[in-house]
């Protein structure tokens, strides 16, 4: 029988859990038997119980909770060959020949690592006596799929990562709950939203919650953005606005690189144009709580996909997404070199190229 692991690694995001359940069942119904590994890669490491079959019931009625039932880790461990050379020597000992890693970019960068040195790994576990020939022989390789869960959308190879949707209602319930007291007060609000280097989920909640002003990595300000800011808001102010609301990604900068904090808006909202301006960073609240309807399916679907994929002829590891509606998988490989070339494009400056990049999900 194929033994699938299925693991959720990095920060959490909504809608893991659906992405769990569907690979259990789906896996199950193709009689394959899966094991859920705990704590992220973690579990892989520490081994043992960290690493046990998952049956039917496991995951009944987890599609509505947020974060992730089989728990995740950012792990320190994983991001050295040793801890990783621990991780493949525990999943063969588990007789684990496929897996699903369920994560975000840097989880899934590591995967990528991992799939790379694999058979170095398999040969010094040999070498060493860990592992028998046996094992060394149907283990050669293993057969990989990532999803990405992340709130932030900061992937390449897929319209949304799952999370995002529910961390973007979340995010603009709080906008529009501080509009109506800013609106009562006629107060500026600075609100600062988490995204990591990405600029997604500042740029559709300002969107979406109707801000005045929007700082995200991508699109950096000039160094002397506080008179533009100025404008903008004192135009919509004389309109008969009687809020400004600025969102900050937490990634934001200007175009020399100059971090753009919440706290630097504020001041200047307050110190030069006079405003009775206040800070909400939202935090950790956008990460938890209910997943959003679209999550729940979505991540049921690429779930669903990702078990086929590690099932068929998958000699490539693979990110399986979300393009158009439907599953679609990229060389995981591809998507991981991608992603960190939008870094690269921020630090060069190529500001249009790296909007560019983080595909066509991104409006500009
Ligand atoms: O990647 C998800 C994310 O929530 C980012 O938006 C944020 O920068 C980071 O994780 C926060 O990390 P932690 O939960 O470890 O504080």
């Amino acid at each position: 029988t194929v033994r699938i692991g299925v693991l959720t690694s990095g920060g959490d995001a909504q809608g893991m859990n659906a992405a769990v359940r569907a690979v259990v069942r789906t896996a199950l119904a193709a009689d394959a038997e899966v094991y859920g590994i705990l704590e992220g890669w973690q579990g892989a490491v520490d081994g043992g119980d960290y690493i046990r079959p998952l049956g039917w019931d496991d995951v009944s009625g987890i599609t509505a909770l947020g974060g992730t039932v089989i728990g995740t880790a950012r792990c320190a461990a994983f991001r050295t060959a040793e801890g990783r050379r621990t991780a493949v020597a525990h999943l063969i000992e588990k007789g684990i020949d496929r897996l699903i890693v369920i994560g975000g970019d840097g989880s899934l960068t590591g995967t990528d690592a991992l799939r790379a040195e694999w058979p170095d790994h398999v040969a010094a576990l040999l070498a060493s006596g860990a592992i028998t020939p046996e094992q060394a022989e149907r283990h050669h390789s293993l057969v990989i799929a990532g999803l990405v869960g992340s709130i932030d959308n900061d992937m390449v190879g897929t319209d949304m990562t799952i999370g995002t949707d529910s961390a973007l209602h979340r995010i603009v319930e709080a906008i529009d709950a501080i509009a109506s007291t800013a609106a009562s007060h006629q107060r500026s609000f600075v609100v600062e939203v988490m995204g990591r280097h990405c600029g997604y989920l500042a740029l559709m909640a300002a969107i979406a919650g109707g801000a005045d002003y929007v700082f995200i990595p991508e699109q950096p300000p000039s160094a002397d953005w506080h008179a533009h800011m100025a404008s903008v808001l004192r135009r919509a102010r004389n309109a008969g606005r009687r809020t400004s609301i600025v969102v900050v990604a937490e990634g934001a900068a200007d175009a020399d690189g100059n971090p753009i904090t919440a706290e630097h808006v504020r001041a200047v909202l307050s110190d030069e144009m006079g405003e009775d301006a206040r800070v909400t960073i939202l935090g950790h609240v956008q990460r938890g709580g209910t997943p959003s309807a679209y999550d729940r399916w979505m991540a049921s679907m690429i779930g669903h996909a990702a078990v086929e994929q590690v099932l068929g002829d998958a000699s490539e590891a693979q990110v399986v997404g979300v393009r158009a509606n439907r599953p679609h998988a990229q060389p995981l490989v591809e998507a991981v070199a991608a992603t960190r070339n939008i870094a690269t494009l921020i630090a060069e400056k190529r500001f249009d190229e790296a909007m560019a990049a983080r595909g066509h999900s991104f409006v500009q």
